[in-house]
This record gives C-alpha cells, sequence and structure tokens, in this order.
C-alpha cells in the first residue's frame, strides 16, 4: 500500500505569506519625525529660524507654523542697533522684547543677533562718527554701553549671542568699519569682555558669511579665534552663516571646517542657512536645493560640537533674497503659502546622530 506522505513545501509557503502580511515589528528603530521640533529632539540638535517680527506679530499661519516647528529663533532684524537705539539714549525694546516673549512661551531658546556690526547701525551713530562731533574715545564708550545695556536687558533669556558678525573681508583682512578704523582691532576682544560681564552664561559668538569654503577668510577667522582663546578672551562659538545657492556648488569641505573651529574649543552653529536659486523655480531646481539643506543638516550632525541648525526665515513669503539678488529666490523651505518644499522633507529625511 503506497504510504501518502504531505509535502512541506505548502505549509511553509503559508508561513511566509502570513509573516509577510504581517506589520514590520515596531521594534524597527524610531519612527520618522513629524515635523522639525520632532526632529530636533530626535538628533539632539536645535532647529531654529530667523523670524520676521511683523510677520509674527501680524499673520497667524505664519506665527503657527513658526512656534509649532521650530526649537530656537534668532531676530531678523528687531535686535539690531537701528532698531533698539534708533535715536541716540533713546531704546525702542518692544520687538525685541515680544520676541522674546513670544519664543519662551514656545519652548523655544533664542539667538541674539548681533551686537557689533558693521550695516544697520543708527544714522546718529553714523553720521557722528563721519562729521567727527563722536570723538574714538567716546565712540569706546558707546559701543561699550550699548553691549552692556543689551545683553543685560536679556540676561538669562539669551542663549547664544552674535557678538561679531562679519569682521573679517573676503580678502582675509579685518574689515574695515568705523569699529576698526576708529578703535583699532581690540574692539574684538573688548566686545566680547563687554558682554560677558553683562551675562556671564550666555554664549559667545563670531559669525560670519562664507567660512564655509572661502580660504583667506577661514584662515584669518581661525587666528582670530585662536589669539582671542590664548589671551583669555571669553569667545565660545563660531557661527557659520551659509548662504548658499544652488548655481555654486555646495562647500564640500564644510564638514572639516567645522571640525577645525570645534577643535579650538569652540561651539558650532549653523546661523542663517538659505538655499537661494535663479528664477524660474523648476523640479529639478528644488531636488538640488533639498540636497543642499540635507547636505548641511548631516554635516552639522556629524560634528559634535554642531549645536544649532538655524535658517535664514522658513517661508519664501519672507525672505530676504529676492531683494537683495535680481532675479533669485524660492531659498525657503516652505513656499510663500507655508506648504513645505522638497528640503523640508530631505530634513526630515536626515538620520545622523
Ligand atoms: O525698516 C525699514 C522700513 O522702515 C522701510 O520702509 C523699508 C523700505 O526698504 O526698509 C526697512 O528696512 C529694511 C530692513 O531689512 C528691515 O526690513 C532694509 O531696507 C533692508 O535692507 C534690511 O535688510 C536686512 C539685511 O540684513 C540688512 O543688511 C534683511 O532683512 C536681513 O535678512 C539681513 O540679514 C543679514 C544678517 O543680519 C547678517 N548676515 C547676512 C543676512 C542677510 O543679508
Amino acid at each position: 500500500m503506497a504510504s501518502h506522505r504531505r509535502s512541506p513545501v505548502k505549509p511553509l509557503i503559508i508561513a511566509l505569506a502570513l509573516v509577510l502580511a504581517l506589520p514590520a515589528p515596531a521594534s524597527a528603530g524610531p519612527r520618522p519625525p513629524r515635523d522639525l521640533r520632532e526632529l530636533a529632539h530626535q538628533q539632539g540638535i536645535k532647529i531654529g529660524s530667523a523670524v520676521n517680527i511683523a510677520a509674527l506679530r501680524d499673520e497667524a499661519d505664519y506665527r503657527k507654523m513658526l512656534n509649532h516647528q521650530f526649537t530656537h529663533v534668532t531676530a531678523e532684524n528687531a535686535m539690531k542697533w537701528e532698531s533698539v537705539e534708533p535715536e541716540r539714549g533713546r531704546y525702542t525694546w518692544a520687538d525685541a522684547d515680544a520676541l522674546v516673549h513670544n519664543a519662551h512661551r514656545n519652548r523655544q531658546r533664542v539667538r541674539g543677533h548681533t551686537l557689533v556690526w558693521h550695516n544697520q547701525l543708527p544714522a546718529w551713530l553714523t553720521e557722528g562718527v563721519a562729521d567727527g562731533s563722536i570723538t574714538p574715545r567716546e565712540l569706546k564708550g558707546i559701543l561699550r554701553d550699548h553691549i552692556t545695556t543689551q545683553v543685560r536687558r536679556y540676561k538669562g533669556k539669551i542663549r547664544a549671542w552674535d557678538v561679531v558678525n562679519e569682521v573679517v573681508e573676503e580678502d582675509g583682512s579685518l574689515r574695515q568699519s568705523i569699529w576698526l578704523t576708529h578703535l583699532g582691532p581690540g574692539y574684538i576682544a573688548d566686545a566680547f569682555r563687554w558682554a560677558h560681564r553683562a551675562d556671564p552664561h550666555a554664549k559667545l559668538y563670531i559669525n560670519d558669511y562664507n567660512i564655509e569654503w572661502n580660504a583667506p577668510k577661514i584662515e584669518t577667522t581661525f587666528s582670530l579665534v585662536k589669539d582671542l582663546k590664548a589671551q583669555g578672551v571669553p569667545i565660545h562659538g563660531v557661527g557659520f552663516q551659509g548662504h548658499l545657492g544652488i548655481q555654486y556648488d555646495y562647500p564640500a569641505d564644510w564638514a572639516n571646517v567645522m571640525r577645525r573651529f570645534a577643535g579650538l574649543g569652540m561651539e558650532i552653529a549653523i546661523t542663517e542657512l538659505d538655499v537661494r536659486m535663479v528664477l524660474p523655480v523648476t523640479p529639478e531646481k528644488l531636488a538640488t536645493q533639498a540636497g543642499y539643506y540635507r547636505r548641511a543638516l548631516t554635516d552639522c550632525l556629524s560634528v559634535k560640537a554642531c549645536k544649532e541648525f538655524t535658517v535664514w526665515g522658513f517661508t519664501d513669503r519672507h525672505s530676504w533674497v529676492p531683494g537683495w539678488f535680481d532675479g533669485e529666490g524660492a531659498a525657503c523651505l516652505l513656499d510663500e503659502n507655508l506648504a513645505p518644499k522638497p528640503a523640508y522633507r530631505a530634513l526630515l529625511g536626515v538620520r545622523a546622530r
């Protein structure tokens, strides 16, 4: 009598089909972040945006998006000298105060921008220096008072200050500002010392553009930071602005440059990232732009000292780019209607830490 042997193949196929039909096990790693705030928490980094104060005040959708997505903010203009002291001795803090208040209500840390710059200075100051009615000696006192007054006002409320902004030229020389011309290079160390005295816990930064790739600028900034450290000047961080454009190559060595400054004991931040393009917008350009944003975040996350990743505005509705570069724009993560662009989704896909 022939015995009836059951084939082992059929039950195997059934088992395999069942396994394939099951959802992936819950232990497959953290789920993808739903937004930038969740990404920031997962990756252990602060993700910030510059804030347009008028939009924060007047546009509910802008306000909601900013407060929901970001864990860090920088005033785009509201803390600059011309904004806080438009007339000599008359301070106007309303906008800066509103920004700091909104940040704290929404669990966001704040970068103060900026104490010493050659731009957006009030006319009373530049004209006074130009016509000689403000002497160099007086100018030094004015700078010390400005720094002390502003840093003290926000003591304990500002995580990091851009103490000096853009003090190096493209050719690696120190910038010929009213500060260098009338006070000499010592104004830089003085600025850090005065800021530190006014808030000993704030992280004090030097901040600049093109130090992502421009060798003369990088070398001078590096020597400057090294010298300041050697003199015991309280400098704690280097801010890379990161104003990029897809018509130029991505700064491929950026992570190494960050590492060099980290080697001097500096905290690192990307402080003003945006990635502009020559208009019109095309799907190809948006894809390239997404790659730049993704690489910038990946570079930052690859350097342990990089603690903050801030974009210079999050929506094309409010961006400095079209006003400054003829025929260029679309530099931000969200479009004019606050719809996410490929760059936004690319950031959510970055896993590094
Ligand atoms: O406040 C006046 C307003 O009263 C006037 O009606 C209007 C007309 O043009 O101008 C307003 O001032 C403008 C100001 O932004 C505030 O909106 C200035 O014209 C305009 O030049 C100024 O531009 C700012 C720029 O810095 C000045 O250098 C941009 O918004 C700001 O995004 C940009 O930010 C800088 C960082 O601070 C440092 N790194 C580079 C970055 C981009 O340039």
